[in-house]
């Protein structure tokens, strides 16, 4: 994972530097640095943990310049320390890099360049990158690295600065996300947007295997076999405002609170009313012939990103009546996959730059699938490698676990099975036209969902089971998925373990683990599964299990059966996933509150999984 960032111009560099790693740091978090090149010298400032002490490390320093580099990192290859921390610099520190992916057979390559004499001093694959360069380099940096490119396997996106070129930075990307920031006599570099748009809203993406060298005047872009490119920037108007915390004190609460509004405006990108009927319509860019020819559709994704999918499978089968399979992306390449043209991929990814779902839709294209990507980050890796790409408006996501971006594919993949069906013959435009109005509901019945009322009630839950060691969440149809989603929300941010199951499968096997200390939270909501549900909490009450039940608004039976009770509004049951993962949202972020755990950016973890 990681985040990288760069600047060349003529204002003091250290500060621009600090400020975007801020915004990277939701990429990796467990140390950072900056290089910056003054006076003919390189000079490297890391710390261990977060962005502010680096910042507080800056600060103490004076660093001056006007050109430099900097990055956060996610541990992969080698323990967070300071000494693994980016930039890494070759033999003589006469040349560093920051590197965001991995390199293949690094070892292999270290080995070699040992026994050349090169002198590491990390533990990290991206060290190997800097002497590579140095063994290379023969007075023209970007041929320097461009060979190294050509040399080496893996995925990159990279800086890298030279003393003897102190205007000069050369970038360059492969499988990992890359921008060209432009600036007015000043360019800047970085992994993500966000992090450079309070300099400068024209941006070029980099492709893979290409390379850039950036002076304050000058962008010069070509592959790294030397093919020159022209590349127009593109203007980004996306608002900064929506990365700041609002008063809440986390953004997951934020993003939890927002989701009414987040699928209100992915609703209002796609749902148009026809004039004349007053009739409303989706359309999701879909023609007949092209749904015609859709034999099966197999959807790749990651985490929570793969709930949506496992819900989104019922909505088209259910609707549209065509056989959907929800692969996880990490399995899908080494799977040998019946698929071919006849067959629509849909990669879902918030981020649009989980290395695991990219490669699973390389692999789809190798068979002529068709590849949507629903995702949330505009000119995402994902986005601009798919066949066609169906944004989810939610807005930046920024606490590592996802919440509004979860409820918002879910919209989305709703309507985009409504098109299948209306354009598959299998809904007319009425029957549509109600299903749009239900969903279109939905943002009343969440914003009920997080009524002062509902909150106090989660939190006092959460008071009496932070302690608890283990969770179990049950479900069954769409509410086994939410079960995951609940029981991965749990853990990510409160360390919890928590275990989400099928309920119907508790009694082959998970039911060994119930006795008084264990909270199991069962998804209780009226429908056909209903009697089901309830003769599952039967059994974890006869075992004295804790039950805390989401149910229907209305089912005051409930209460008897149950130590807890959250109710949710009564609404259609597809849209039953859409309200009951609010509560289990707050119910992890109370419970991870209670903890004095980091929400926003729990261990171990980060925002965008980009190493496979
Ligand atoms: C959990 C979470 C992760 C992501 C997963 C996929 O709260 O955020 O499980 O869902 O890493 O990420 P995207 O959707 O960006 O591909």
């Amino acid at each position: 994972m990681c985040g990288i960032t760069g600047y060349v111009g003529s204002r003091q560099v250290a500060p621009i530097l600090v400020e975007a790693l801020g915004y990277l740091e939701y990429r990796g978090y467990d140390s950072a640095g900056i290089a910056v090149l003054h006076d003919n010298k390189i000079d490297i400032s890391r710390s261990i943990g977060k962005v502010s002490s680096l910042k507080f490390l800056v600060q103490q320093k004076k660093v001056e310049g006007q050109i430099g580099l900097g990055h956060t990192r996610w541990a992969t290859h080698g323990q967070p320390s300071e000494k693994n921390a980016h930039p890494h610099s070759d033999c003589h520190g006469k040349i560093v890099v920051v590197h965001n992916g991995i390199i293949d057979g690094h070892m292999e390559l270290k080995k070699v360049l040992e026994n050349e004499g090169h002198i590491f001093s990390s533990q990290t694959d991206s060290e190997v990158l800097a002497h590579l360069i140095e063994k290379y380099y023969d007075g023209d940096l970007s041929v320097a690295v461009g060979k190294v490119l050509k040399n080496i396997l893996g995925s990159y996106s990279l800086g890298v600065m030279h003393v003897d070129h102190p205007g000069l930075l050369v970038v360059a990307r492969h499988q990992s996300p890359l921008l060209v920031g432009c600036g007015d006599n000043e360019n800047f570099i970085s992994s993500d947007i966000r992090a450079i748009l309070s300099q400068t809203r024209r941006i070029i993406f980099l492709e893979d295997q290409e390379m850039a060298s950036l002076t304050a005047k000058d962008i010069h872009i070509e592959t790294i076999d030397g093919k020159k490119i022209d590349r127009k920037p593109h203007f980004v108007e996306e608002s900064l405002e929506q990365s700041e915390k609002n008063g809440y004190d986390h953004f997951m609460l934020k993003e939890i609170f927002e989701q009414p509004t987040a699928i209100k405006r992915t609703l209002e990108s796609r749902v148009f009313e026809d004039k004349k009927s007053g009739l409303l319509s989706v359309d999701m860019g879909f023609d007949e012939e092209e749904i015609k020819n859709i034999k099966n559709i197999v959807i790749v994704s990651c985490g929570t990103s793969w709930h949506a999918g496992l819900i989104a499978r019922r909505y088209i089968e259910k609707l549209c009546k065509i056989p959907v399979s929800v692969e996880y992306a990490a399995e899908f390449r080494y799977n040998e996959p019946l698929i071919d043209r006849k067959t629509l991929v849909i990669g879902i990814s918030q981020s649009g730059e989980t290395a695991d779902t990219l490669a699973a839709i390389r692999e789809a294209k190798k068979y002529g699938s068709r590849i949507i990507a629903l995702c949330n980050v505009v000119g995402s890796s994902l986005s601009r490698e798919a066949d066609r790409t169906i944004y989810t408006y939610a807005g930046p996501e920024i606490g590592v676990a996802s919440t509004k971006a979860f409820t918002c594919q879910l919209t989305l993949l709703y309507l985009l099975a409504l098109d299948l069906a209306y354009k598959n013959k299998q809904m007319d435009g009425d029957e549509v036209s109600k299903c749009i109005m239900k969903i279109q509901g939905i943002t009343a019945s969440i914003e009920k969902s997080l009524s002062t009322e509902n909150l106090d009630k989660i939190k006092h839950i959460s008071c009496k089971y932070s302690q608890s060691r283990n969770f179990l969440y049950l479900g069954r149809g769409s509410g086994f998925a939410i079960a995951l989603e609940g029981a991965l929300k749990l853990k990510e941010i409160s360390y919890i373990h928590a275990e989400g199951y099928h309920a119907g499968e508790m009694k082959h096997g998970p039911i060994a683990l119930i006795d008084k200390n264990m909270p199991v939270v069962v998804l209780a909501l009226k429908g056909r599964r209903y009697d089901k549900i309830l003769a599952n909490i039967a059994e974890i009450k006869a075992r004295d299990g804790k039950v805390i039940a989401i149910a229907t608004e209305g089912d005051d039976a409930i209460v008897e059966l149950t130590d807890e009770v959250i109710y949710v509004p009564d609404v259609d049951r597809f849209m039953t996933p859409l309200v009951a993962v609010i509560p289990l949202q707050l119910l992890s972020y109370y419970i991870a509150f209670q903890r004095n755990c980091d929400v926003d950016q729990p261990r171990n973890l980060a925002k965008s999984v980009t190493v496979e």
